[in-house]
């Protein structure tokens, strides 16, 4: 059975009073029993987190370092993640691929990294505007996929969720449309059959890109579509909540 998911992903955004109010906010409120929440605030907070929610939500990273220590200025490894208690780290996200210039080589170590070290990993996958405009999404997240997560055993594949998000979705209040998402999810699940057939029917895919508490029921409608990775409206708590309500 696939697990039904809803994450905020915060990217740079909150202070430790803020993010805390949120947490002891969350914490108080009911949760519906079928799906997992997840929340990835600034890391500089995942220790405060984790004691706030006590398991009712995992918490997880934004991003990780692909080795376990060293001379790696201003980085943080998977094992500091796991040794605060937190479950998760996202990889891959598109504002890491284009800002960051992260490549589906490094993406790749860090996918191994992140399950090596007993975490979740949510990996990222989505085209581009002019990717999509030149009918080569499809091939475009093939690729990623392929070249940063399908080296994974298929042990490893029990602590993947794959996140697609077209990158022109994001932040911008243009959501995929359901059949769109649907068509591309299928197609994700299709790649996973391929390695095994258990991988394509336990592996959550969830849809990022806009997604809102007005879009969030027509999108969880569509068979392939197990949840979302929510940025903008997971920063509210009833947002994030009326989101997780919306199977
Ligand atoms: P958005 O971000 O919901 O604000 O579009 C999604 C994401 O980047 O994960």
């Amino acid at each position: 059975m696939r697990k039904k998911i809803v994450a905020g992903n915060w990217k740079m955004n909150k202070s430790r009073d803020e993010a805390c109010d949120f947490f002891n906010l969350i914490q108080k409120s009911f949760l519906p029993e079928e799906v997992q929440l997840m929340v990835f605030p600034s890391a500089l907070y995942l220790t405060e987190a984790v004691g706030i929610v006590n398991n009712k939500v995992i918490i997880g990273a934004q991003n990780c370092h692909f080795e376990t220590k060293g001379a790696f200025t201003g980085e943080i490894s998977s094992s500091m993640i796991a040794s605060v208690g937190a479950n998760a780290v996202i990889v891959g996200h598109s504002e890491r691929r284009n800002l960051f210039n992260e490549t589906n080589t490094m993406l790749a170590k860090k996918a191994s990294d992140v399950v090596q070290s007993g975490l979740t990993l949510i990996f990222c996958c989505g085209e581009m505007l002019h990717e999509r405009e030149n009918q080569q999404h499809f091939k475009v997240v093939e690729e990623q996929l392929k070249n940063g997560l399908f080296h994974l055993s298929l042990e490893q594949f029990a602590k993947v969720i794959i996140a697609y998000e077209p990158v022109w979705a994001i932040g911008t209040g243009k959501t995929a449309s359901a059949s769109d998402a649907q068509d591309m999810h299928c197609f994700i699940r299709s790649l996973l059959s391929q390695i095994h057939p258990s991988v394509a029917h336990q592996t959550s895919i969830l849809y990022g890109g806009s997604c809102t508490p007005a879009n969030a029921k027509e999108l969880f409608k569509q068979p392939d579509i197990d949840g979302g990775l929510i940025g903008g409206a997971s920063l509210n708590v009833s947002d994030f909540l009326a989101i997780a309500n919306s199977f």
